[in-house]
C-alpha cells in the first residue's frame, strides 16, 4: 500500500523518510508479494504502518495478539516482532495459497513458534477463542463487511486497557464522499459505530489508508 493519498505527496514522502524503514526481510517479502500477486499486492500494509504496529505492540506490553487478515504475512511479522519471546500471535485468514508465503517468511524471520495460523472464516476463528478477556492486541485488516463482527468478537476477548488497530478506515480519502460506493458506506457505518461506542477510547489516524486505534476502557464509559 502507498503512503496516505490524502496528504500532499511531498509531505507523505517526507514523513515516510523520517520513519524507521523496513529491514531486509520485510523489503524482500514486499518485493516477492509484488512479483507473485501483482495488483493484489496493494492489500499489504504500508511500511510506516508496519513500523507503527511493532511500536504499538512493544509499548503496550502485549503477550497475546490476534490478527484478522494475514495475506502474505507483512503485518503479522511486524506484530510478532513486537511481542516478547514467549508471546503469541493468532493469525486468521481464509487463503492457504497466500498464507503459504507468510509461513515461509515467519520461518525465515525466526517467528515460526510465535505465530499460529488459523485458516477459516475469521468470525468462526474468533468465536472459538474463549471470551475471557485475555487478548492484549488485535489488528483488523480483512473483508470490510466483516469489520463490525470482528470488532465485537475481538472486543469481547480483549483485556481492559488492550488495543485494537483497524486498517483502511479512510478508504483512500473517499470516506467523506456521499456518492462513493464499494466499501465506503460499510466503512462509514463502522467508523460511526466505533465513535459512538462508550466502552472504548479511539482515534482515527490519517496514516496510510487510515488506521483507527481503539483502547478498551478499564471500567464503564470514559
Ligand atoms: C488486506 S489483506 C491483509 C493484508 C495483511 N494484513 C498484510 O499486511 O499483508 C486481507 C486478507 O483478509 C483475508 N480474508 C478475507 N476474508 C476473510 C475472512 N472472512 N476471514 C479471514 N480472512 C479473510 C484475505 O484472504 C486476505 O489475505
Amino acid at each position: 500500500m502507498k503512503a496516505a493519498e490524502f496528504i500532499a505527496p511531498a509531505v507523505a514522502e517526507y514523513a515516510a523518510a523520517h520513519t524507521t524503514p523496513p529491514d531486509a526481510l520485510l523489503a524482500e517479502l514486499a518485493e516477492e508479494t509484488r512479483r507473485l500477486m501483482g495488483d493484489r499486492s496493494t492489500m499489504q500494509i504500508a511500511p510506516e504502518q508496519g513500523t507503527l504496529l511493532t511500536l504499538l505492540v512493544q509499548i503496550s506490553g502485549a503477550r497475546l495478539a490476534v490478527e484478522v487478515g494475514t495475506f502474505t504475512g507483512y503485518s503479522s511479522i511486524c506484530i510478532a516482532r513486537g511481542l516478547p519471546a514467549d508471546g503469541r500471535l493468532i493469525a486468521c485468514d481464509v487463503s492457504e495459497e497466500w498464507t503459504d508465503v507468510a509461513r515461509r517468511y515467519w520461518a525465515k524471520a525466526g517467528l515460526g513458534d510465535r505465530v499460529e495460523l488459523r485458516l477459516g472464516p475469521a468470525a468462526d476463528t474468533l468465536r472459538a477463542i474463549p471470551p475471557d478477556e485475555h487478548v492484549d492486541f488485535a489488528f483488523i485488516d480483512a473483508d470490510k463487511a466483516g469489520y463490525p463482527v470482528y470488532y465485537e468478537e475481538v472486543l469481547t476477548r480483549l483485556r481492559p486497557g488492550g488495543l485494537i488497530a483497524v486498517d483502511n478506515t479512510l478508504q483512500h480519502g473517499a470516506i467523506t464522499d456521499p456518492a462513493a460506493g464499494g466499501n465506503v458506506p460499510v466503512m462509514r457505518e463502522f467508523n460511526d459505530l466505533v465513535a459512538r461506542d462508550d466502552r472504548v477510547t479511539s482515534v482515527l489516524l490519517p496514516v496510510a489508508d487510515g488506521l483507527t486505534l481503539v483502547r478498551k476502557n478499564a471500567t464503564g464509559p470514559r
